[in-house]
């Protein structure tokens, strides 16, 4: 029997409010196109797959591949990708992921580490580690489980406090060219921050960043004086030569879909990095061209 008109309705105005204008402003076509690659796999390009965001954590592979390409074009053949925060994984499990696409289309080699205490959040020192979100104990990881999962990945862990202190010399990891932040509190993400007073042959010059404590709703909060923002800004006031910034426009550059993760991206500038001047840009003409 067909359906009464008025419950077709229904069904379709559920339907365009559940699709249509769910979380992101995405026009429809993107929504479809982004099915029908998840489905069938029908964009092929990598850049395009991140572009659209049809595949799973595209921050995170977004940052990877442009990092990989800044450090082909600076002469380097490997570099280092870091998850501050893992919890139960899903993250650093699709940073491996996104690790091996990134090889195959670059052919620089990407290693990869996870930060955790391995036994959930730490205490909250004060108000600004936003203890009305997180407490101790939360996001408590099954190291077993996890180590089974990951193929190369390196789990380091500790309060990342005491593991970060001599990390680079024991380690000697190819210069870090991401780095995703999720320790959530600001005491935690200040401990973290200051990877990037590490000796400039452990880093690339432009480090690109995720901060995934920054956009939320009014129960959230987020704001410049407590959390990431608070431990971002302070950094900055306390450091000439490095600045974290986040990178205008990136939402509307390549013909990409905006999404929300493209305010989340910043990028460590390291202005006494040797190789922070050297050009790397493709655009060296731009001629007048025929009447
Ligand atoms: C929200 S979870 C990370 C989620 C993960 N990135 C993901 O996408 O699935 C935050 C993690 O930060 C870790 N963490 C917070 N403060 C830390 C610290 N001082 N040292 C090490 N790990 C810390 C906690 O153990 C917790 O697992």
């Amino acid at each position: 029997m067909p359906l009464p008109l008025n419950k077709l309705a229904r069904r379709v105005r559920g339907l365009l409010q559940r699709k249509l204008f769910s979380q992101d402003p995405i026009p429809a076509r993107y929504l479809i196109l982004r099915a029908l690659d998840r489905r069938f796999g029908i964009v092929k390009a990598y850049q395009r797959k991140l572009d659209y965001g049809t595949i799973e954590r595209a921050n995170y592979g977004h940052c990877m591949l442009q990092s990989a390409m800044l450090a082909r074009k600076l002469g380097h053949s490997r570099i280092s990708c870091i998850e501050f925060g893992v919890a139960g994984g899903a993250g650093l499990v699709a940073m491996e992921r996104h690790a091996e696409a990134t090889r195959a289309e670059t052919g620089v080699e990407v290693v990869v580490f996870g930060f955790d205490t391995g036994k959930g959040m730490p205490a909250p020192e004060d108000y600004r580690d936003m203890p009305y979100l997180w407490q101790a104990g939360y996001f408590a990881m099954d190291v077993p489980k996890l180590r089974a999962r990951l193929k190369s990945a390196r789990l380091v862990l500790g309060d990342v406090t005491e593991t970060l202190r001599n990390f680079a010399e024991q380690e000697n990891p190819p210069p870090i060219g991401f780095i995703a932040f999720d320790l959530d509190y600001y005491s935690s993400t200040v401990a973290a921050l200051k990877i990037f007073e590490t000796n400039h042959r452990y880093l690339l010059p432009r480090v690109a960043c995720y901060f995934d404590d920054m956009v939320g709703d009014i129960d959230w909060a987020y704001n410049d004086f407590t959390g990431e923002l608070l431990a971002v800004k302070e950094f900055n006031a306390q450091h000439k030569d490095i600045k974290i910034a986040p990178v205008s426009g990136l939402r509307f550059s390549n013909r990409r879909i905006p999404q929300i993760w493209h305010e989340q991206i910043f990028v460590a500038h390291l202005f006494t990095h040797p190789d922070y001047g050297k050009p790397i840009s493709e655009l060296t003409q731009l001629p007048l061209g025929a009447d």
